[in-house]
C-alpha cells in the first residue's frame, strides 16, 4: 500500500497534527487502509519536528535522531517521560507509549545511516578553538575534567549502547544541553556524569568546546564505536543501562 501524499501545502502545525493523529491511533482500520503500517510511517509524527528520517530540523533546534546509539535514544525517551528532560509538546506524545514501543522507535532511528550536512560556519577565535580542542581531546586535570573522547569515543561519534556522538550537532544545541545540565533542567540517570562535567565548565570553556565541536567535519564513518578502549573516567548512570524495557 502506498501512502497518500497530500497535494496541497499544509502548514507545519497542520502537518504535525496530521502525523500525530496517525501516531496516537495506529490501529484504526480507516487509517490502515490509507497508510502502510510501518515504523517509518508511524514515526512521521516525530520526523515532522526532527526532520526527514530524523536528520534534524532545519534551524538547529530539533536534534538529529538518525544513527544515534539506540540505548541513548531510548534513555532520552524515558528521561522525557520521567521528567529528567523537558519538552512538553513531545512528552505528551510519548507518555502513553509502552517501553517496548519506545525501544522499537529508538532502534528504528538508530539503524538509519543517512548523511550529515556539512557543519555550519561557526564564529570562534583561534584561541577558543585551541582550548576547545584541548578539552575535547585531552581534558583539563586542574579542573577535574576528563577528555570528551574518553567517553564519547576517539572519533567523537559516540559509543554503543548509550553514549551519543558530539559531532554534527549545531553549536546552539550543544550550548543548550550543557547549559541545561548546569541548571538541572536536563538530567540523566544517576550518577549523572554529564551534570558534574557541565558544572565544572566555565562559561568560556563551555563556549570553546561547543565552538570546536560544532566546527569539526564528520569523519568518514559516522557510526558509534562498539566499545571504548578503556574504562570510563567517571561513573555514568546512563551508559550501562541494559537495552530493553526496564521493570
Ligand atoms: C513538536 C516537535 C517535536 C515532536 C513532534 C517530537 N520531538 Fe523529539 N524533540 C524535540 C525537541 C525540541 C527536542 C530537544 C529538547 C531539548 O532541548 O532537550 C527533542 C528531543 C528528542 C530526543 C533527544 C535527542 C538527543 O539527541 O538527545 C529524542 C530521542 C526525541 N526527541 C525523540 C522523538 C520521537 C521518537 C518523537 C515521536 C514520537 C519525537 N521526538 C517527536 C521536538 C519534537
Ligand atoms: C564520563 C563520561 C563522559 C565524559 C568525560 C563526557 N561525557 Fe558527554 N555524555 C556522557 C553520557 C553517558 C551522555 C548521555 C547522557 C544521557 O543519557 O542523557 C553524554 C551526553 C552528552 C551530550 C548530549 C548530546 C545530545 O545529543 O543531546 C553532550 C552535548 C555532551 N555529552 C557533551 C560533552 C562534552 C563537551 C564533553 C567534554 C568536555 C563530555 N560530554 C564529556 C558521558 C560523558
Amino acid at each position: 500500500m502506498i501512502a497518500q501524499v497530500t497535494s496541497f501545502p499544509l502548514s507545519n502545525a497542520a502537518r504535525i497534527a496530521a502525523a500525530l493523529l496517525f501516531f496516537m491511533a495506529p490501529l484504526a482500520a480507516s487509517q490502515a487502509a490509507t497508510f502502510s503500517d510501518t515504523i517509518a510511517q508511524r514515526t512521521l509524527a516525530c520526523t515532522a519536528c526532527h526532520g526527514q528520517q530524523g536528520r534534524a530540523g532545519p534551524d538547529g533546534y530539533y536534534p538529529r535522531l538518525a544513527g544515534k546509539p539506540a540505548g541513548y535514544l531510548y534513555n532520552q525517551l524515558i528521561n522525557f517521560r520521567e521528567g529528567r528532560r523537558h519538552y512538553d509538546l513531545m512528552t505528551g506524545l510519548i507518555d502513553p507509549l509502552t517501553e517496548s514501543y519506545l525501544l522499537e522507535i529508538a532502534q528504528h532511528f538508530a539503524a538509519l545511516d543517512v548523511p550529515y550536512s556539512a557543519p555550519a560556519p561557526v564564529k570562534v577565535s583561534p584561541q577558543a578553538l585551541r582550548r576547545g580542542e584541548q578539552l575535547a581531546l585531552k581534558g583539563d586535570a586542574s579542573r577535574q575534567l576528563p577528555a570528551c573522547v574518553q567517553c564519547h569515543g576517539q572519533t567523537l561519534t559516540g559509543v554503543q549502547p548509550a553514549t551519543p556522538g558530539l559531532l554534527g550537532l549545531p553549536r546552539d544545541y550543544i550550548n543548550g544541553q550543557l547549559g541545561a545540565w548546569q541548571t538541572g533542567q536536563r538530567r540523566a540517570i544517576a550518577p549523572d556524569c554529564m551534570a558534574s562535567i557541565a558544572k565544572r565548565l566555565s562559561a568560556d570553556d563551555l563556549a570553546s568546546v561547543s565552538g570546536w565541536l560544532a566546527s569539526q567535519p564528520l569523519p568518514v564513518s559516522t557510526r558509534p564505536s562498539s566499545a571504548l578502549p578503556a574504562a570510563l573516567p567517571m561513573d555514568c548512570g546512563s551508559a550501562p543501562v541494559p537495552m530493553g524495557p526496564r521493570p
